[in-house]
């Protein structure tokens, strides 16, 4: 595990459970851990376009603004508007920007696979861009717009890349579902890749399906083509 010292998340790759972890969830369970977050799993199952419930913020201590807290020797308060919220945190210089989402705003969402850069598990978008939020300091972050998964579904509907993976069966353990519509989303928002499916799997091998989803995550990516809100 990496030195910083609130990233205390055990390693959760589905391909390297732990030995005393509890009998493994689920698939729907696990989808479900996902809340409204992922794929707006409520209750019994995936609610469809237009009745999906707006997520709710899943942890009350996020709500309290950083200034009502003291700082520790050595933090530093950062300021962010993540989905669209303005947010402040109190972290120390070392703190990963996927731990203060995770543990400090409670979105839990934005998953930690290899924890090294190499899987896209903990892919967000940051100012619009995707990026491995476990290879960046929250610090250097100070006024970003950071977009988490629980952010991608708007009005109480699904985004359409949601809708699409959803419609595509486009995940078995859904561990990689996260990171993989966070990157399939910018992909589709930019203009400099083609539209062929080659082009689409070059653009999303940075996010590792250990699954093998990979077919059904590319029809996914091409059918929510579509179906895109317009860029201004
Ligand atoms: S957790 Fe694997 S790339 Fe960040
Ligand atoms: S890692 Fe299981 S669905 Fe991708």
């Amino acid at each position: 595990m990496a030195d910083h010292d609130i990233s205390e998340t055990p390693h959760a790759c589905p391909s390297c459970p732990s030995p005393e972890a509890a009998p493994a969830p689920s698939r729907r369970s696990f989808l479900m851990s996902m809340g409204a977050s992922g794929l707006a799993v409520t209750g019994g199952g995936l609610i469809p376009r237009g009745q999906a419930q707006a997520a709710a913020p899943a942890a009350a201590e996020a709500q309290v603004p950083a200034t009502a807290v003291p700082l520790a020797p050595g933090e530093q308060t950062v300021n962010l508007v993540v989905n669209g919220a303005k947010r402040s945190v109190n972290v120390p210089p070392n703190a990963v920007l996927l731990d203060v989402v995770r543990e400090k705003l409670g979105l839990t969402g934005t998953k930690k696979g290899c924890d090294h850069g190499q899987c896209g598990a903990c892919t967000l978008h940051v100012n619009g861009t995707a990026v491995n939020s476990c290879l960046s300091l929250a610090v250097m972050h100070d006024g970003d717009e950071i977009t988490t998964i629980e952010g991608l579904a708007q009005d109480g509907t699904l985004h359409p890349v949601q809708e699409a993976f959803w419609a595509h069966d486009a995940y078995q353990c859904g561990y990689c579902t996260s990171g993989q519509m966070m990157s399939a989303v910018a992909i589709l928002k930019d203009a400099r890749i083609g539209r062929d499916d080659a082009s689409v799997r070059e653009a999303m091998s940075g996010n590792i399906c250990r699954c093998g989803a990979y077919k059904n995550i590319l029809a996914a990516v091409q059918s929510a083509r579509t179906n895109m809100p317009k860029v201004s």
